[in-house]
């Protein structure tokens, strides 16, 4: 198997089973530097999956993961947070109760050194700060920094799912149809936001069953057919009709 160069991410034969359901049967996947990759396919294709395994979520019963072309193994999620990859999923996760900034730290709270290098209390104020300075960067307006999230409209809510991603994720930014509930301003703003992250550096790979958007954000796209990586497209030299037809596994083009 030809190793992947060049690639921030790579996958080479994923295969990942559930009981009798193949999900992954031999998946590749490619994620250059910078770029915009839109994760493509039918429903049940394995596109979440592939997403999971990518993040530590799920553990492959074959195959490799590639980071920066060295191969690696994720036991869990934070495995593959340490190696910069950050998932936005389609419920968001987010703690309703909390303010922005609290669920930007969730789970990574800074502390107040105590007395003799004991744990001290939560540096709230460091932490609205450095969250409300990654919330300006990416130009997510919040208009009230101390009210909960589940005072927030929906496309508000995602944009701090994503600002809280894309503030920890240093290499890759997963989003698991970030658009799918939101209208047309919003799915404008999320837009908007992936670009801003994609010029900070970090490659956002991008489900999404839109193909107009596909074709508006992508510098490349990955198609997934039961399974298996079935096209992999360079946004500016493909068409609807040619990403259409290998969503649909009539496609014959092989892989660019
Ligand atoms: N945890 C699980 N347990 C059992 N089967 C699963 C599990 N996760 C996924 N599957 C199965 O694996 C296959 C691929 O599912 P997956 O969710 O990855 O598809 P998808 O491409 O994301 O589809 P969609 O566009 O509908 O979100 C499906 O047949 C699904 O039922
Ligand atoms: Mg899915």
């Amino acid at each position: 198997m030809v190793q992947p160069i060049e690639t921030v991410l790579s996958a080479r034969g994923l295969i990942k089973t559930f009981g009798h359901v193949e999900a992954l049967r031999g998946a590749d996947f490619d994620v250059r530097p910078g770029e915009v990759v839109a994760l493509l396919g039918d429903n049940g294709a394995g596109k979440s999956t592939l997403v999971k395994t990518l993040a530590g979520v799920h553990r492959p019963d074959g195959g490799t993961i590639y980071v920066d072309g060295t191969p690696v193994e994720f036991g869990d999620t934070r495995d593959a947070r340490a190696a910069g990859i950050e998932v936005v999923y389609q419920d968001l996760a987010l703690a309703p109760h909390l303010n922005p900034s609290e669920n930007v730290y969730l789970g990574r709270e800074i502390f107040r050194p105590g007395i003799l290098g004991k744990l001290g209390v939560l540096d709230k104020s460091a932490m609205a700060k450095e969250a409300q300075r990654g919330f300006a960067q990416l130009g997510v307006k919040i208009r009230d920094h101390r009210a909960p999230v589940r005072s927030m409209s929906g496309g508000q809510q995602q944009g701090v799912a994503v600002c809280r991603a894309a503030m920890w994720a240093k290499k890759i930014l997963f989003m698991d149809e970030p658009t799918a509930a939101l209208g047309v301003v919003q799915t404008k703003e999320v837009l908007d936001l992936v670009r801003r992250v994609r010029d900070t550096g970090v490659a956002v790979v991008y489900i999404c069953h839109n193909i107009p958007e596909v074709m508006e954000i992508a510098d490349s796209i990955e198609v997934l057919y039961l399974g298996k990586r079935i096209a992999s497209l360079k946004a500016p030299d493909t068409s609807m009709a040619e990403i259409v037809s290998a969503m649909t596994g009539a496609y014959e083009g092989g892989q660019k």
